[in-house]
């Protein structure tokens, strides 16, 4: 089961943005990370297009660039006409090294360092999404000082609102799910203080406020009801003028052969239609809807390619496949138990006649990549692919074991282009102080 469009087989052989990954782990060596350039620039324009439809592109996509996070993701972001969600002074960094526009920036982050806020104020980032009276404090001290130097900033700023719900139950659940460590619960009347705190400063202008009700979501509904608090809040708190809406990510992808996820124009559908009957019921101006979408913009769009190794086959218990990568380049196994699609990519076409276990190089026995997959006869030397890995995979990816990370290639109908070197030893050792 293939789980993109941009994923084919021919003569055996699967290929990704029509090119073969064969060759791809030749010229490239394995472990080896691709990504579809096509791929992501239609989920882009699904995004964008659906705001336009239901909306009257009264709207911001923004890429939530923790899901993969580069040079080039920033270009096409950029190109697409989409904002960027980011959520580190290393992402943000990045992006102001690629001329991102940075009044399309959002500023994500429970626990933003002052040197970071100081970096956001200095690049001029457009929005930061304020998590906490602490920080709140920080970043007022830190603008009235550069004004009290000559500069003449207004930074816009939105709060971090704890909705109340819980996505990731089977049925979602609408509790006062204040246990988060992300934002402002409205329940304790916590985020009610921090609109009119920073209502008190003139130096900030609180455009609006943002949720994000979690990750990998199936169903509509968690999105439809969010909407629904989040313009109400709104609509509680007039004096605030509080025009701009931000919905966050969360939309899932296909992993495996039996997830649906939504289609983007559903979603956005629904969400409008919910937002626009309660700005009617309300008596409030429909805010601008800004979200984020990471995993789905990205993450169906990459896949990983291994170089088989070892086959252990023990008798009566499981048979370990182990390949070249592993926990440092996807540690999502591992960590959530995340399951995935795999294929021989050089017998793609043959019959899935195995159920094996997907071990990596790593020195620690969770170090899994899925357990009772169903694959073709594989032996040592054939190529592995591991499909959907495009989101949290390399952004989630670390050197254990002194392994260097894999390269990253992106394909577009035939053509190939490296954007993420394969690290070095060298690399490595780079920051080592000698005694
Ligand atoms: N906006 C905010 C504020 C977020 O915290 C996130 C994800 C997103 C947007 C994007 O959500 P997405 O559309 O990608 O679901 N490492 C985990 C996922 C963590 C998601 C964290 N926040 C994983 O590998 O599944």
């Amino acid at each position: 089961m293939l789980t993109s469009n941009s994923l084919k087989i021919v003569d055996n052989e699967l290929l990704i943005g029509n090119v073969s990954t064969s060759e791809l782990a030749k010229n490239f060596k394995t472990p080896l990370y691709v990504f579809d350039e096509e791929g992501i620039r239609k989920n882009c324009r699904a995004y964008v297009n659906s705001i336009k439809e239901n909306y009257d592109g009264n709207g911001l996509v923004a890429y939530a660039s923790k899901a993969f996070s580069c040079f080039a993701i920033y270009q096409i972001a950029k190109e697409e006409g989409l904002g960027i969600d980011v959520v580190s002074g290393g992402e943000l960094y990045t992006a102001h090294r690629i001329n991102f526009p940075m009044d399309k920036v959002f500023f994500h982050g429970n626990n933003k360092t002052k040197e970071e806020l100081e970096l956001a104020v200095k690049y001029r980032v457009g929005t930061i999404v304020v998590d906490n009276l602490t920080e709140l404090k920080m970043l007022i001290r830190l603008i009235e000082k550069a004004n009290k130097n000559g500069e003449k900033i207004k930074q816009r700023i939105m709060l971090r609102i704890k909705p109340g719900v819980d996505a990731h139950t089977h049925n979602f659940i609408r509790t006062g799910q204040i246990d988060s460590k992300f934002g402002f619960a409205v329940e304790t009347n916590e985020a009610t203080e921090a609109v009119n705190e920073a209502l008190k400063y003139d130096c900030l202008d609180l455009v609006g406020i943002h949720c994000h009700i979690g990750s990998q979501i199936f169903d509509c509904n968690p999105f439809v009801v969010t909407a629904e608090i989040m313009m109400n809040f709104i609509a509680d708190h007039p004096k605030a003028n509080l025009r701009e809406l931000n919905l966050g990510g969360g939309f899932g992808i296909k992993y495996k052969s039996d997830d649906k996820p939504i289609e983007y124009d559903q979603y956005m559908k629904k969400i409008a239609t919910k937002i626009k009957e309660v700005a009617h019921e309300r008596n409030i101006p429909c805010p601008k809807i800004i979200i984020e979408p990471g995993r789905s913009i990205i993450g169906s769009e990459g896949i990983t390619l291994y170089t088989v190794g070892s086959k252990k086959v023990i008798p009566n218990v499981r048979t370990y496949i182990a390949v070249d990568g592993g926990m440092g380049d996807n540690p999502r196994y591992a960590l959530y138990g995340a399951e995935y699609e795999f294929l021989c990519a050089n017998k793609a076409g043959e019959p899935k006649t195995e159920t094996v276990t997907i071990a990596g190089r790593y020195c620690e026995s969770g170090d899994l990549l899925g357990e009772n997959v169903k694959l073709q006869n594989v032996e040592p030397g054939d190529i592995l692919a591991v499909l959907s890995t495009g989101a949290y995979n390399y952004s989630m990816a670390s050197n254990y074991n002194r392994i260097p990370r894999p390269a990253v290639v992106l394909v577009n109908n035939g053509t190939v282009k490296e954007i993420i070197e394969r690290e070095t030893y060298e690399d490595i050792i780079s920051k080592d102080v000698i005694l």
